[in-house]
């Protein structure tokens, strides 16, 4: 099993994401999909939110660029690779990307991402995906809060045009981890455009702030 030590390449400390709770993540995805999907995650971590998922009935296969964070995920298939080159070679009914992967800076992970969605799912098949409310990011101020046993603690830092540079500090039983990141704003207009552009549709929202957004396969 993986040290509780490791950090995997985009910053995110293992023994943190073990320990962080869920919260409403897998209820509010579970609501807006057919019961006993199957379900392609991207970026899974170490299973927080696809251990819920399978045991609201989903059939997830999780996919992460760490094994070490693979090693932990229970109940699901497990891929090891880059989601934003990823092609199984299959369809899903859902393909999930939480954590903020969309808001990667650039137009072009962007378009990768939504490709590697669009190319994984069947016709009518849901895009689910987790952003930074619109608008956020760029407003945004120093904040901590509490998440189950970790403190969080967020750094704004500079804007250069649509893309805010910022870092979390982890707290968790007298340990600590920074992670540094720079995050895209992704308002609504900007999301649908790209979406179409592989023939995906923006549906709705599946949150009052918008952060959650559920995508359909057209
Ligand atoms: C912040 S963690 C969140 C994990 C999980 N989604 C959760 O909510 O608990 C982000 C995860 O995404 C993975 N990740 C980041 N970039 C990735 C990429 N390009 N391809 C696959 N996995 C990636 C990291 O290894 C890490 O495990």
């Amino acid at each position: 099993m993986t040290s509780p030590d490791f950090v995997s390449a985009d910053g995110s400390p293992l023994a943190v994401y073990l320990a962080l709770p869920a919260g409403d993540a897998p209820m509010l995805v579970h609501r807006a999909i057919r019961p006993e999907s199957t379900i392609l995650e991207l970026g899974s971590g170490p299973g927080r939110l696809t251990r819920a998922l399978v045991a609201l009935g989903h059939d997830v296969t999780a996919v992460d660029d760490s094994p070490e964070m693979l090693a932990h995920v229970t109940g699901a298939d497990c891929v090891a690779a880059d989601a934003f080159e990823l092609d199984l070679g299959r369809t899903f009914d859902v393909v999930l990307a939480a954590s903020t992967l969309i808001n990667r800076p650039g137009a072009e992970h962007r378009a990768r991402l939504l490709e590697v969605a669009s190319r994984h799912l069947r016709d009518g098949g849901s895009f689910i995906v987790e952003r930074f409310e619109p608008g956020w990011l760029l407003s945004a101020t120093d904040t901590a809060e509490e998440c189950g046993p970790v403190r969080m603690v967020f750094e704004a830092g500079a804007i250069t045009g649509s893309v805010r540079s910022a870092a979390m500090t982890y707290h968790l039983g007298g340990r600590s981890w920074r992670q540094e990141f720079d995050a895209e704003d992704l308002p609504d207009a900007v999301l649908e455009a790209e979406a179409a552009a592989v023939g995906l549709v923006v549906t709705r929202h599946l949150d009052d702030a918008g952060s959650w957004v559920g995508l359909t396969h057209r």
